[in-house]
């Protein structure tokens, strides 16, 4: 059986788990992340979960397609609801808008301490980055990856530790930033874009722009600072 394709954003939150993880992959869909890492040893077991009935199908029949009934469950539950009796150290929430994602971590129920939550929304990356640093979860790797659209890849802990970040960090990711991340400068681009439109928009409607200038402000400075890679 030939191996099964994944795409780059794919590949870039793959690379993300660590090796022998025990994978909860959350919203798995068509379920080809953890047949992917099952198949290149990267880890132990997992449990793809999908909230809807469709999907799982789907995931199921992939895992039985590959051979791999006995290294992955599926289960059909509301974001991390009885993932815990599956015991993971990996945690994937990949490809949903960011506010379902910080609803299902919200709602969580497993025991956060010493898992990784490898996290990509499709939208609103700054509002997941402010809901990690007020909830006691510290940011420890992030990536930028492209493939059509730009996407962001956000790594974190549960420490209990509350931190704050400036408002460019939120929408760029501060480790992004600190690595100068390649694609920094072109997210950067995308980002300073939204924020003149935004700007425009409450001017119009007569609304206050000084915070919303001094973040565009701040973007400006960290495009200008991205140095030699695009
Ligand atoms: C666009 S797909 C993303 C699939 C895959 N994770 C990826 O990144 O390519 C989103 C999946 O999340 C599932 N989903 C939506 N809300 C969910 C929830 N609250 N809990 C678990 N899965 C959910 C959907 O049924 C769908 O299969």
């Amino acid at each position: 059986m030939l191996p099964v394709v994944i795409d780059k954003r794919m590949t870039c939150i793959a690379k993300c788990v660590r090796q022998d993880a025990i994978l909860a992959d959350i919203g798995t869909d068509h379920g080809k992340l953890p047949i992917y890492l099952a198949q290149t040893g990267k880890i132990s077991k997992a449990v793809a979960a999908d909230i809807n009935e469709m999907p799982l199908q789907k995931a199921k029949n992939n895992v039985k397609k590959y051979g791999l009934d006995g290294q992955i469950d599926t289960y059909l539950t509301d974001g991390l609801k009885g993932i815990e009796r599956f015991s993971p150290t990996d945690v994937v929430i990949a490809g949903m808008g960011g506010e379902l994602i910080e609803q299902i971590l919200q709602e969580q129920t497993i025991n956060k301490t010493g898992v990784k939550y490898i996290l990509q929304p499709m939208t609103k990356e700054e509002s997941v980055r402010m809901f990690l640093c007020e909830n006691g979860y510290t940011v420890t790797d992030e990536y930028i990856v492209e493939e059509g659209k730009i996407y962001q890849i956000i790594c974190a802990e549960y420490t209990g530790e509350f931190t704050a970040m400036t408002p460019a960090e939120y929408l760029l990711g501060r480790i992004n930033i600190e690595k100068n991340e390649r694609l920094l400068e072109k997210l950067a681009d995308k980002v300073i874009s939204r924020q003149k439109v935004k700007i425009a928009g409450r001017q119009k409607a007569g609304l206050s722009v000084e915070e919303d200038v001094r973040c565009l402000d701040e973007l400006l400075v960290i495009k200008e600072n991205c140095y030699g890679k695009r």
